[in-house]
This record gives structure tokens, sequence and C-alpha cells, in this order.
């Protein structure tokens, strides 16, 4: 891959100063097969309130990535996120303490890029499951829905490919088990698998991690990109639930139980296969490395945290059978079932709203400083 492509191509002088192409491998294109019914739904004025709210919402709430981030911020690329040392995967571990500052560092460096590419990935099959959900759906309501969300991915892909290019210098392939994750969702014919997999799992999943970086990173322009796309994604939560909440209860048993068997086989695999053994590779450690992340204590409390936006959501659109039940309770994460969403949702459109106030805030300080 190298540093941009067409339209995204919006400020290449900088990418092309610092992009490290060490990552680039030819395979620029993956095609997945992905059967489809198209259906037309002719019943216009059948809208559900609610879903038509948020489609208001969605429309009126667009924004440009260019404009609402203050992209002229430095970040140091050595440094870039700038997240605490106790949150680094390998802290603790024997190299940990052997490194120096310097590959301390590098290690934050390569774990970001590593962390964010595989958020960029994500975000492009959002953009492509929902782009298919716009044409699977059978309700025109929630057609007009899925269709503000399509333009809400593309930003979130942008912008993380942005930060990427121009900010970190350096972009790490696709992650295998996210790709069969994406394969998976994109490749079943049926809406709401597609919906299920993507929205409610691996972006359920993508949103907590977002939220740590939203809280706990050092650099403001990470920081305001995380808390922006997770404005959007609340509303992506609802819609999930909106939609899948009316569509569960007409499945059958069975079917629902094949729903159920999805989530659990999706949810284990994204607890224990995301390592990050390519960074590890990298960074010229020994396979011991990633034996050593999915046994330390940090790295589960974190893999377990990585779920508080899922189960809440798994049992609000009544896919909360005996087995997943029993899952959730295995991967010690049952309790977040009490989470309350709503209160969850209204906290990150807060949290963006007061990352617009610091931004309004900083620009009428320039305006002043210039005006003299
Ligand atoms: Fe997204
Ligand atoms: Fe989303």
């Amino acid at each position: 891959m190298t540093e941009h492509d067409g339209a995204l191509a919006t400020s290449g002088e900088a990418a092309t100063s610092i992009f490290d192409e060490t990552l680039t491998t030819s395979s620029r294109a993956w095609s997945v097969e992905s059967p489809a019914t198209t259906v037309f739904d002719f019943g216009y004025t059948d809208g559900r309130d609610q879903l038509l709210r948020l489609y208001d919402k969605g429309t009126r709430r667009q924004w440009i990535g260019s404009d609402r981030l203050d992209w002229d911020q430095e970040v140091d690329p050595g440094r870039p996120i700038g997240m605490p040392d106790e949150a680094h995967a390998l802290f603790g571990s024997p190299w940990w303490d052997k490194f120096d500052r310097k590959q301390k560092d590098l290690a934050h460096r390569e774990f970001e890029a590593w962390r964010l590419s595989q958020f960029m990935h994500g975000e492009q099959g959002a953009l492509i499951s929902v782009a298919k959900i716009v044409q699977t759906v059978p309700n025109i309501d929630s057609k007009f829905y899925a269709a503000t969300q399509t333009i809400d991915e593309a930003r979130h892909v942008e912008v993380y490919s942005r930060y990427l290019h121009e900010k970190i210098g350096l972009v790490y392939p696709i992650n295998p088990n996210l790709a069969s994750l994406l394969r998976d969702t994109v490749g079943d014919s049926r809406w709401d698998m597609t919906y299920l997999g993507m929205q409610v799992l691996i972006e359920g999943l993508a949103l907590a991690s977002f939220g740590l970086i939203r809280n706990m990173a050092a650099e403001p322009l990470a920081r305001a990109i995380n808390a922006y796309v997770m404005q959007d994604e609340a509303r992506h939560v609802m819609f999930g639930r909106l939609a899948l909440r009316d569509y569960y209860p007409q499945l059958t048993a069975a079917e629902r139980d094949e729903r159920e068997e999805f989530c659990v086989d999706a949810c284990y695999r994204m607890r224990d296969r995301f390592m990050a053994e390519e960074v590890w590779e990298r960074l010229g450690l020994p396979p011991d490395a990633t034996k050593w992340v999915e046994e330390s204590e940090l790295f589960h409390q974190f893999r377990v945290y990585l779920f508080t936006r899922i189960v809440p959501v798994i049992r609000d659109i009544g896919l909360w059978g005996p087995k997943i039940r029993g899952a959730f309770e295995d991967m010690g994460v049952l309790g977040f079932a009490e989470t309350d969403l709503d209160a969850e949702m209204a906290g990150d459109e807060a949290a963006a709203e007061e990352f617009d106030r610091q931004h309004l805030a900083h620009v009428e300080a320039a305006a002043e400083a210039v005006a003299g």
C-alpha cells in the first residue's frame, strides 16, 4: 500500500515525507464472494417513527473530517497517540523491563500503528457491510438510515487512514483473524447476519477500544478522532438495537439459535485471537512474546473490557438463550449485561461535544492572537 489513493489524498506532502513502506504488500485488493438478494420496499410511508427520527439525526449530524479536526497539530511519529506505558500489552514482561526509553517508544508506535490499522480495515468492513444492508434490508426506513451510516463509515475510514498515513507513517496489513470475521459477516446473504457480525460484534469491540484511546491517550488529535467516531457509532448501535429488536422475535427458535452460535463463536475468536503477533515479530521478539501477552493478567482484563459494549446489546436484541449466557459467563463478561446503554451513548455524545468546545476555544484564541 502506498501513501494515498484517489480522493483520500488530502495532503500528500506530509504523508510522503514520513511514510514507512516496509509493510507494503503487493496485494492492494481483497475480493470476498458476497451473495445477496436485493429487496425493494414500496411501502414508502410505513416507516417506524423511531427509525425515521434516527435517520433525521444521522443526516443532521454529518461532519467533515478535514474541518472538524485540527490536522495541523504536530504529532510525534516516534510516540503517536501517547498511551501510558501501563496500557501497553507488553508492560511488565521481561522484554519491557529491559527496554530503554527509545525501545519502549518504538513498541508503542508499532502497537498503535497495528491497532489503528485494524480500526481502519474494520471501518472499511463496516462501510461495505452497511452499503450491503441498504441493498438487502427489507424496510425502507432501515434503508434510509443505513444510507446515512454509509457516509459515516466512509468518514471513519478516511480519518483513521489520514492519521495513520500522515501522523504515524506506518500501516499494518489486515490481521488474518479480522479478515476471517469480515469474510463471515460480509459473505452471509442474510442482512441481519451482516448487521450482527459487523455492527454489533466487530464494531462493538472496536467501540470499547476507541473509548480507551479517547479517555487515556495524551495526544489530542487521536483523542478527538476517537471521540467523534464514537459519537457516530452511538447512532449505529441504536440502529442495530431498533432493527434487530423488532426482527429477532419474528424468527423461529432454530433461527435464533443459529445466530447465538454465531455470536458465541465470534466472541471467542475476538477474545482469543487478537494478540498483535505481527507487532512482536517486527520488534524482533521471540514467539514467547505472544504467549506472554495471552497469559498476561493486565491484557486479559483489557480483553474482558472490550466486551462492555457488546454484551448489553446482545441482551437487548433478544439473543439471550442459555448458550450465549453460558459463554459470556465463561468469559467473565456477563455482568456487562447490566450496562445502561442509553447512559453510555449520552456519555459518548457529551464527550464529542466537549472536544468541539475545546476546538472552538482554540480557534477563537488563535484568531484573537492574530487580531492582536
Ligand atoms: Fe465506524
Ligand atoms: Fe459504525
